[in-house]
């Protein structure tokens, strides 16, 4: 029987400390704003911004949501994230994908100013991590490091395997993973023979997006599974593991939902709170 890893209790530890940060900022006349810009009406998008709205505002963080329709021309777009890049009330900036097929992702992203891109999607970002160096890291990633960390699971020098390799889970986990000192594998749609892989696995994350692809006979007993699936099935939100034959094989694994997902919305409040002590340090020279 596998250790049940919640994703929901750790989540709400990491937002009582932000929250804290969010007290000791306001004491000192600074407001930690977030805005979410949402592009058209794709409902799992509305779903996912106002679960980040309402944990924003828990932790005393000033979230703002401004809604494009999904007709919006390119220019109008970049035109409000400039000025959001400008407006020094603004912190965190967050643009939820997908966007429309007529509006080029990367264009957006890299119009974000990296230092408010709360998500570390912004390439100086990206290149930020793949060097090792500070900058913002993806939430998704980050919460899984963060969980790992709070359940005292060893990374160096563990064998860990990502299947997936999307530039918002699968590319910065495995850098992660790498910077933790693990010996790291990347599987994907078009890897062979990959039940021989992962049954090599001490730590196995999954984000491929394909509901119950990892079973039982593919992972080592004892192994750490990490679900960073979120499939809807008939309606019912499942992962990317069959939790019901892997559970019973692993050392420990998170559930889907209540594992991964929480914890992707505490490391944005972080993010959202550590771009607004690093304004707040450039301007006052102190931490
Ligand atoms: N869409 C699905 N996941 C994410 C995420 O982590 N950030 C953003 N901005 N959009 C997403």
């Amino acid at each position: 029987m596998g250790h049940l890893i919640d994703g929901k209790k750790w989540a709400a530890v990491s937002r009582a400390t932000t929250a804290e940060e969010v007290q000791r900022l306001h004491a000192e006349g600074v407001r930690p704003m977030l805005v979410v810009v949402l592009v058209g009406e794709d409902p799992a998008s509305q779903v996912y911004v106002r679960g980040k709205e309402k944990a924003a505002v828990a932790a005393g963080i000033v979230s703002r949501v401004v809604r494009f329709p999904a007709s919006v021309d390119a220019s109008t777009l970049l035109a409000h994230i400039e000025h959001l890049n400008r407006d020094d009330d603004v912190h965190g900036i967050l643009v939820q994908l997908p966007l429309p097929a007529h509006i080029d992702e990367q264009t957006v992203i890299a119009t974000m100013a990296p230092d408010k891109d709360v998500d570390g999607f912004h390439m100086e970002n990206v290149g930020k991590l793949s060097i090792g160096a500070s900058g913002f890291v993806p939430c998704t990633p980050l919460g899984v490091m963060q969980l790992l960390k709070y359940e005292n699971i060893e990374v160096a020098g563990k064998h860990a395997l990502v299947i997936g390799r999307s530039n918002i889970v699968g590319k910065p986990m495995a850098q992660l993973l790498l910077q933790a000192n693990a010996t790291v594998t990347v599987c994907h749609s078009r890897t062979q023979r990959l039940s021989e892989l992962t049954r090599q696995a001490d730590i196995l994350v999954v984000a491929i997006g394909r509901s119950n692809l990892v079973t039982g006979d593919m992972v080592k007993p004892g192994a750490i599974v990490i679900d960073v699936g979120m499939n809807r099935v008939d309606g019912k939100l499942t992962g990317d593991v069959d939790f019901a034959s892997v559970e019973p094989v692993a050392g420990a694994i998170t559930p889907v939902p209540k594992g991964v997902g929480p914890m992707t919305i505490a490391m944005l409040l972080h993010n959202t709170v550590r771009a607004a002590k690093m304004r707040q340090k450039l301007i006052t020279g102190v931490q």
